[in-house]
């Protein structure tokens, strides 16, 4: 049953669970012999990321940051704000970001840089999706699951106004809900 807010269904539950695990599959690979630092981004990439490690052999460490970009749509807004950090250090660490979605790019080029300027000793980004068209920043994901349209989305981790995370499959949220 599709959530009544939902203009429709974009991505599946079984379109979600194949995807992630080819996905997985290629970056575990590229990590055969190493021990990377996956970091997840609060909050929206909560189910992604427990369901992409669950497909690496490789030993991994999980670590979270959380961050917000100030004045959210303004034009470069300048910093990166970090609401929660790492708890491990990244210094001499392969680290693999995985990141709900791409847009502007900000925060995931301002993340990247700062990870490097910590001292990582390689830094990859991994995301659920990617929407091209909005980008701004010279930024490009190493590995992403599904290219999508400039739709606003909810679902598998991610929210409008901290609502939906918990459905199970990626939807279009309904104009009529974020334009009233
Ligand atoms: P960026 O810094 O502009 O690349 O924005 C990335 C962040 O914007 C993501 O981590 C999401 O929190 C949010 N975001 C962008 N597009 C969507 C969407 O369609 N649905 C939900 N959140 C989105
Ligand atoms: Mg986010």
């Amino acid at each position: 049953m599709m959530h009544k807010d939902c203009e429709r269904i974009m991505l599946t539950e079984e379109q979600l669970r194949s995807r992630v695990k080819e996905i997985a599959l290629e970056v575990d690979e590229r990590y055969q012999g190493k021990r990377p630092l996956v970091v997840g981004i609060l909050k929206g990439s909560i189910i992604f990321y427990s369901d992409f490690i669950r497909h690496l052999t490789c030993p991994v460490e999980l670590d979270f940051m959380a961050v917000s970009s100030y004045g959210s749509g303004a034009v470069s807004s300048g910093k990166l704000n970090i609401k929660k950090d790492l708890d491990r250090d990244v210094k001499g660490r392969d680290v693999i970001i995985v990141e709900d979605i791409i847009d502007s790019g900000f925060t995931l080029a301002n993340l990247k840089a700062l990870l490097l300027e910590r001292g990582a000793a390689s830094v990859i980004i991994v995301t659920l999706l990617n929407k091209a068209e909005r980008r701004e920043y010279d930024i490009a994901p190493d590995y992403n699951c599904f290219d999508i349209e400039n739709e606003f989305v909810i679902g598998y981790g991610l929210d409008y106004n901290e609502m939906y995370r918990s459905l199970p499959y990626i939807g279009i949220l309904k104009r009529s809900i974020y334009e009233k």
